[in-house]
């Protein structure tokens, strides 16, 4: 693991991995340094003072005097920082602008796309230089490289308009010229393509604020409810590789669509996109062979892709646009959960947390800011009201709250409209329900009849047998229930996570009672009732209040690396720090899993 450094700011002092830069260490925790080149070496406005061992750059000597670099003056984003350091930065010389994201993060505006409104001067036959030529002058803080449309478009977008012209780049590449001043107008898309949704937010890149946000079901749906039926697919029928990518591109283009018909924004003005998916979602919307992703030892295509455009993602907006792909940890902790470990600060927060993103396969995160663990356990489909006997997904219809007394049952369904079946949070509301009043034993058994009228008489004959299973009956008319296998399967898939944060405390060194936060990501954990989870064991028996529901953290974490590049550098470097820990091949696991299939007592 990367070792870390201290860098005392005047009132903070941050924790960052050693050889990271003074500007990206402030940028990430909020700090503000002056820049107008975005972090790359060439506007020299991030100076600070540095007390400690900081190596002098190659472009220091010419932004400060000897005497300046004697006293431990630097450029921010060329000083990386090796050992503990006291950094004095000035004040700024303009406001930036910050935009709240993701579990309460502040990000400073820093977008990869920048706009340059620029004036030149019109050629005459004793200053011949080319169109080009003019405008890198004009730009010569940035070190650009050249996208053809640019050159194709410049001499018209001149002429036109008295030779005053906008440069669009991204990064570090100059990929259009606009007539006239549109530097106002930059947007960006942030996506989080998930196994069963998608969801689309339009970014307006100079303010940081959202202008639509749309979801939808991946069109993948009719694949396969999870990876590895839709990994199968492929294994099986050599087009559906294909037809997998196609539904993909589908599913990000109708949403491109509908964001910005929402927001009234032409899609040729989104000039970047952002992509949080697992490494399947990823590899399938890109077209790569995902069959190694499903099999021992679960390989990966890459962890971190090349250059790819939001073209090769079927999303038409600017043609220039390039998409950034988040590099993944493993094949079964991808790129979604380092944006969801991003957007909730895994890395930085000192306080011990658990991070659960509940799903067919839940990944599961322990860190202290300081250390981070990570794995990934085989929950099965039972939160998405798969194999579940009155099971759906949680959509119109289903039931989401579960309220079981002495003599009653009250349900909340979703859409206010007719219960159709149960859904996973629904499932884990009646199961704990039944077993706080005891109608459920700890070993997940439900009660005898008999003693069932004797105890609780208000709600015995709900108790039945359907197909000669035993179960509870939550709805008459259409007759929804919860049956003993539905027990047993979130029994299950329960277990299966217990395990996993339970084996990564061990790892740590921690014990339950000393996490002071978990966070349920995804879109489950959001109508997941603490209390419950609490009550069946799938997280840990810590105060309700510190269980919170981060949402969806895959999408914020899009959102925040088209915001801010220092945050991408947040990102791969969270992929330094943290180790995944291997459940499957741990000789104890089996004995484990059994244990944690009791409910707690
Ligand atoms: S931020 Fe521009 S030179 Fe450092």
């Amino acid at each position: 693991m990367t070792d870390r450094v201290r860098i005392s700011f005047a009132d903070r002092e941050v924790r960052v991995p050693a050889g990271v830069t003074v500007f990206d260490a402030a940028s990430w925790n909020g700090i503000a340094i002056d820049s107008t080149c975005g972090g790359h070496g060439t506007c020299r406005k991030c100076k600070v003072r540095v007390d400690g061992d900081v190596t002098v750059s190659t472009s220091d000597p010419r932004a400060f005097s000897t005497d300046e670099l004697a006293a431990g003056w630097r450029l921010a984003c060329l000083a990386a920082a090796t050992s503990d350091i006291a950094v004095e930065v000035p004040p700024l010389a303009t406001r930036p602008k910050a935009a709240t994201v993701g579990v309460g993060r502040q990000v400073i505006l820093r977008p990869a796309v920048q706009k340059r409104c620029v004036e030149l001067t019109e050629p005459t036959l004793s200053d011949q230089q080319s169109d080009l030529e003019r405008l890198l002058a004009a730009l010569d803080d940035l070190e650009l490289t050249v996208d053809l449309r640019a050159v194709r478009n410049l001499p018209k977008a001149l002429r036109d308009n008295d030779f005053r012209v906008t440069a669009v780049v991204v990064d570090d590449r100059l990929v259009d010229v606009e007539p006239g001043d549109t530097s106002e107008t930059r947007f960006g898309i942030a996506f989080d393509l998930g196994t069963t949704t998608a969801v689309a937010t339009l970014l307006d890149l100079s303010t940081g604020t959202p202008a639509a946000v749309r979801s939808m079901l991946n069109a993948q749906q009719p694949f396969g409810a999870d990876v590895i039926t839709r990994i199968s697919a492929t294994m099986l029928d050599p087009k559906a590789l294909g037809r997998l990518t196609a539904r993909a591109h589908e599913t990000l283009a109708a949403l491109t669509a509908e964001v910005c018909a929402d927001a009234g924004v032409d899609p040729r003005t989104v000039y970047e996109i952002a992509l949080a998916g697992n490494a399947t979602m990823t590899q399938l919307a890109l077209g790569i062979e995902p069959e190694p992703l499903g099999v021992a030892p679960f390989v990966m295509a890459t962890r971190s892709l090349p250059r790819v455009l939001a073209s090769d993602l079927g999303v038409s907006v600017h043609p220039g646009a390039p998409a950034y792909t988040f590099p993944a940890l493993g094949a079964y902790v991808g790129g979604d959960i380092v944006a969801g470990m991003l957007a909730s600060g895994m890395d930085r927060d000192k306080r011990l947390r658990l991070f659960v993103d509940v799903g067919t396969n839940c990944e599961i995160v322990l860190g202290d800011g300081h250390r981070l663990l990570a794995t990934a356990a085989p929950a099965g489909p039972a939160f998405e009201g798969a194999a579940i006997r009155c099971g759906m997904r949680a959509s119109d219809g289903a039931i989401e709250v579960v309220k079981i007394t002495a003599d009653d049952v009250t349900l909340q369904v979703i859409g206010d409209a007719d219960p159709l079946g149960l859904c996973g949070s629904g499932l884990v509301d009646a199961v704990a329900e039944l077993v706080a009043i005891g109608l459920l034993d700890s070993s997940g058994r439900l009660m005898a009849a008999d003693l069932a009228a004797e105890k609780f008489p208000g709600l015995a004959d709900r108790l039945r047998e359907v197909n000669g299973e035993r179960v509870f009956v939550l709805h008459e008319e259409p007759m929804i229930y919860l049956s003993q296998r539905d027990v047993r399967e979130l029994q299950f898939a329960k277990a299966a996570i217990a395990t996993g944060w339970r084996l990564l405390l061990e790892e740590f060194d921690a014990s339950e009672s000393d996490i002071q936060q978990v966070l349920l990501a995804g879109s489950f954990g959001s109508y997941l009732s603490p209390a419950n989870a609490v009550r069946i064991g799938l997280v840990p028996d810590i105060a309700v209040l510190r269980i919170v529901s981060a949402g969806n953290v895959a999408g914020e974490g899009a959102k925040m690396t088209l915001l801010s590049v220092r945050e991408r550098a947040g990102a791969r470097a969270l992929l330094e720090e943290v180790r995944y820990v291997e459940l499957s091949d741990r000789t104890d696991f089996n004995d484990r899993f059994i244990e944690q299939l009791a409910f707690p007592g």
